[in-house]
C-alpha cells in the first residue's frame, strides 16, 4: 500500500525566470521479441523547483538519480513525460518546434564531456559563430568580432580562433564550451556536470569564470554536479535528487550547515575537511542505489536509511516534500514537523515517534 498524499511545491520565489513543477520523464523498458513495453523506468518522478534570474541552483545526488534527465527535460533535448516547465512566463512544453528552436537561445546547456560535445572538425572559432548564424544574431565581420570577443571574455586569445578542439586542453575545451553557449545570449544555462572532468585548480578557474559571467550577465544556473563539495562554492541554493525526486531542497548555507534529509546528512559527512585536525561523523550509506525501473515503495530512500525512528511506516508512506523550516523543504516523515501524522503514520505500520535527528555534521 501507498498512501496518496499531496504533492506539495516549493513556493515562488519573487521572480522566477523558470518554474519546474511535477516534471517527470519515464524511459519504456522494453522486453521479449516484440520488444513490449514491460514497464517504466522511472528517472525523473515529479521534480518541482524555480530559479530566479542571476541565481544558480545547485542539483545533486549519486551518479543514475536522474540529474542529467532533469536537466534535458527542462530544455526538451529529451521530451519530458509531464510536468510544467515556465520560463519567463511561457510554457516551455506547449511551444512547436520552430518556437522551441528560437526558445533555445534563452535556455543553453554546458557539457561535462566538452571533447565529445565539440565537433572535432570544425575550428573553435566556427563553433562559437555558429550559434550567432543559426539565430541571426550577426554575420560576417560582425560574427566574426563578436566571436573573437567572446573568446576574450572566456579567457581564450582571438588567435586561438583558426585552431581545432584537440589542439586544447580540458579547461580549454570546456571554455570553448562555455563561449559556445554563451554566443547566443541565453539568460539561462543548465551546468551538467561542467567542471567535474577538470583537475581540482582548473574547476576552480573555471567556477571562477562562470561566476563572472553570471555577475556580468544575470545569467541563472541550474548546476548539476555529482560532487557536493563543488556545488557548495558556486550554488546560492541547493536541491538534493535521490531516484528521480527531489528530496531536499533549501539555501546553500542551510543545506551544508544543517542537512535534515538522512540521504544529505549521508553525502555530507563523506565530504573530507581540509584541516587534518578536525574530523565529522561519517555516515557510511550501505547498500547501492535500487533500480529507478523498480523503486522502493514507500520512501525511496527505507532500505539505506539511518534515521533512528524509521520504521515500517518508512516503506509505505511516501513522504511528501514539505518546508520544515523556512525556505528549507525536506522529503522525510520522520524529521518533525510533517504533515503526515503520527496517527497516519501508526495506521500505515509505525512504530517510531518521529523525532528530530540531525548527526553533528560541524568538525568536532
Ligand atoms: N535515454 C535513456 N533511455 C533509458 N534510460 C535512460 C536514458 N537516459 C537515462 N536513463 C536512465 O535514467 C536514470 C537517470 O539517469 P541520468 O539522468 O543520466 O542520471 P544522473 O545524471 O544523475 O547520473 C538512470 O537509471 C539511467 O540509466
Ligand atoms: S521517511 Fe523514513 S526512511 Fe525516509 S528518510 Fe525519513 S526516516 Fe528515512
Ligand atoms: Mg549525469
Amino acid at each position: 500500500m501507498t498512501l496518496p498524499l499531496p504533492n506539495s511545491h516549493p513556493p515562488p520565489s519573487i521572480q522566477p525566470l523558470l518554474s519546474v513543477r511535477n516534471l517527470a520523464k519515464h524511459f519504456p523498458i522494453k522486453s521479449g521479441l516484440f520488444r513490449r513495453v514491460a514497464g517504466n523506468l522511472r528517472a525523473v518522478d515529479g521534480i518541482s523547483f524555480d530559479i530566479a534570474s542571476g541565481e544558480t541552483l545547485g542539483l545533486v545526488g549519486e551518479s543514475g538519480c536522474g540529474k542529467t534527465t532533469a536537466g534535458r527535460a527542462i530544455l526538451r533535448l529529451v521530451e519530458p513525460t509531464s510536468g510544467d516547465v515556465t520560463f519567463d512566463g511561457i510554457n516551455v512544453l506547449s511551444l512547436n518546434a520552430g518556437a522551441m528552436r528560437a526558445m533555445r537561445r534563452q535556455m543553453q546547456i554546458v557539457f561535462q564531456d566538452p571533447f565529445s560535445s565539440l565537433n572535432p572538425r570544425m575550428t573553435v572559432g566556427a563553433t562559437v559563430r555558429e550559434g550567432l548564424i543559426i539565430h541571426a544574431i550577426a554575420e560576417g565581420a560582425a560574427a566574426d568580432a563578436r566571436m573573437r570577443k567572446l573568446l576574450e571574455e572566456v579567457g581564450l586569445r582571438p588567435e586561438y580562433a583558426s585552431r581545432y578542439p584537440h589542439e586544447f586542453s580540458g579547461g580549454q575545451r570546456q571554455r570553448i564550451g562555455i563561449a559556445r553557449a554563451l554566443s547566443v545570449e541565453p539568460r539561462f544555462i543548465v551546468c551538467d556536470e561542467a567542471v567535474s572532468a577538470l583537475d581540482v585548480s582548473v574547476q576552480a578557474q573555471v567556477i571562477n569564470l562562470m561566476q563572472d559571467l553570471q555577475r556580468d550577465r544575470g545569467l541563472a544556473y541550474l548546476f548539476i554536479a555529482h560532487d557536493l563539495s563543488i556545488v557548495e562554492h558556486i550554488a546560492d541554493r541547493v536541491a538534493v535528487m535521490y531516484l528521480g525526486r527531489i528530496v531536499e531542497l533549501a539555501s546553500r548555507e542551510d543545506l551544508y550547515r544543517e542537512p535534515v534529509m538522512p540521504y544529505t546528512q549521508a553525502l555530507l559527512s563523506a565530504i573530507p575537511i581540509p584541516d587534518p585536525k578536525t574530523r565529522r561523523r561519517r555516515i557510511v550509506l550501505s547498500g547501492d542505489v535500487p533500480s529507478p525501473a523498480n523503486p522502493p515503495p514507500g520512501c525511496p530512500f527505507h532500505p539505506r536509511c539511518h534515521h533512528p525512528s524509521r520504521d515500517a511506516a518508512c516503506s509505505v508512506i511516501v513522504p511528501p516534500l514539505e518546508e520544515k523550516a523556512s525556505g528549507h523543504w525536506v522529503a522525510c516523515i520522520k524529521q518533525p514537523p510533517s504533515m503526515v501524522s503520527w496517527e497516519s503514520q501508526k495506521e500505515a505500520g509505525g512504530t517510531r515517534q518521529p523525532e528530530r535527528h540531525v548527526p553533528m555534521m560541524a568538525p568536532t
